[in-house]
């Protein structure tokens, strides 16, 4: 039998996921599993979320729990896919201990967004400077071979691809070069236009009610230039006709057409009362047992337990490769 590649997916716990996380990263996951190709960890990474939110711990657990509960609502399946919290598998400590010991200021200096990172958080941590030494150890740990991630990520992933080379250089091999598995997807626009986030306020989460998933398409941006239904609009640009395409299986290249015509059949309203339709419906299974979940923080921490077994046991036996490789005691 040939071994399954190892493949490690990693998100900050920032509380329930929006349609941007799904797009962006977790249907890709789901699939992923599905595929059968893939031992499969994925990882809530809590400590790397203190680098910016040490001053709000008390935001954590709850965050945790959200979160595992969407991953599970959305199909990755507990049993198939070890989920665990990052601070569970105490491993991914020692191990960053020891990469701190071989690897440059000048390295981590250079990754892009780090100056300004730190200037926007206004506290330039040492654990925020060391934050892709963590990265780095979360996915060797498991000796990943893949890891999938956004284009944003890149640089991190290039990163831990030198780290692994020059533990390499020093220790001998214990890891692969872990790759990155790049997710396709375009970026989905918020409901304002912009790139969808949490900090912006232009998100839906996965889990919206019926009603707030009303009152926020009802506010969505459409077409500056359409102002009345007879103009002329440009769907190909609209967030309402960009998320139709993807969620509403009514859906046709028509209705875009007839958009773009300013045909009086297809208003901005109209277009959003179908979307509305659509989101309810399409995340309909999703919500129900999302709360059925949420309700149950017993099973929840019975998935997260038994992820973090799994996990610590394949992390446990690359740290005696590690010690062995180090010619530590
Ligand atoms: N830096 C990643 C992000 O901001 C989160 C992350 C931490 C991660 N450790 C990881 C992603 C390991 C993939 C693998 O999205």
């Amino acid at each position: 039998m040939t071994q399954k590649k190892v493949l490690l997916s990693g998100m900050q716990p920032s509380g329930a996921l929006h349609l941007g996380n799904y797009e962006g990263a977790l249907r890709n996951w789901v699939e992923l599993q599905n595929s059968g190709k893939y031992e499969m960890f994925n990882c809530i990474v809590d400590w790397h979320a203190l680098t910016s939110g040490f001053d709000e711990t008390e935001k954590l657990v709850p965050r945790i729990y959200e979160m595992a509960a969407d991953y599970v609502a959305a199909g990755l399946d507990p049993g198939t896919t070890a989920i665990f919290v990052q601070s569970h598998v105490k491993e991914h400590a020692e191990l960053h201990l020891l990469l701190s010991m071989i690897i440059p200021v000048p390295w981590l200096e250079r990754v892009p967004s780090y100056k300004d990172k730190a200037e926007q958080l206004g506290l330039d941590s040492y654990g925020f400077l060391g934050y892709p030494i963590l990265q780095t150890a979360d996915i060797i740990i498991y000796r990943a071979n893949v890891v999938p991630v956004g284009k944003d990520q890149l640089a991190h992933l290039e990163l831990a691809r030198e780290i692994v080379r020059r533990f390499t250089f020093l220790y001998g091999e214990v890891f692969p070069e872990p790759e990155a598995l790049v997710t396709q997807f375009p970026i989905l626009p918020g409901t304002d236009g912009q790139k969808m986030s949490k900090s912006y306020g232009n998100f839906i989460a996965l889990g919206d009610e019926p009603d707030v998933i009303k009152r926020k398409v009802m506010s969505m941006f459409t077409d500056e230039t359409k102002i009345h239904k007879t103009d002329p609009g440009h769907p190909d640009d609209c967030p309402v006709n960009i998320y139709r395409t993807i969620y509403d299986s009514e859906w046709t290249r028509e209705i875009s057409d007839l958009c773009a015509a300013g045909d009086e059949s297809m208003g901005c309203v109209k277009c959003k009362k179908n979307l509305i339709r659509a989101l309810i419906d399409y995340f309909a299974d999703f919500r129900a047992k999302r709360s059925e979940l949420l309700a149950d923080k017993a099973l929840l921490d019975s998935y997260l337990a038994d992820g973090a077994d799994r996990a610590r046991q394949r992390a446990a036996e690359t740290m005696v490769l590690v010690r062995e490789a180090m010619k530590m005691f």
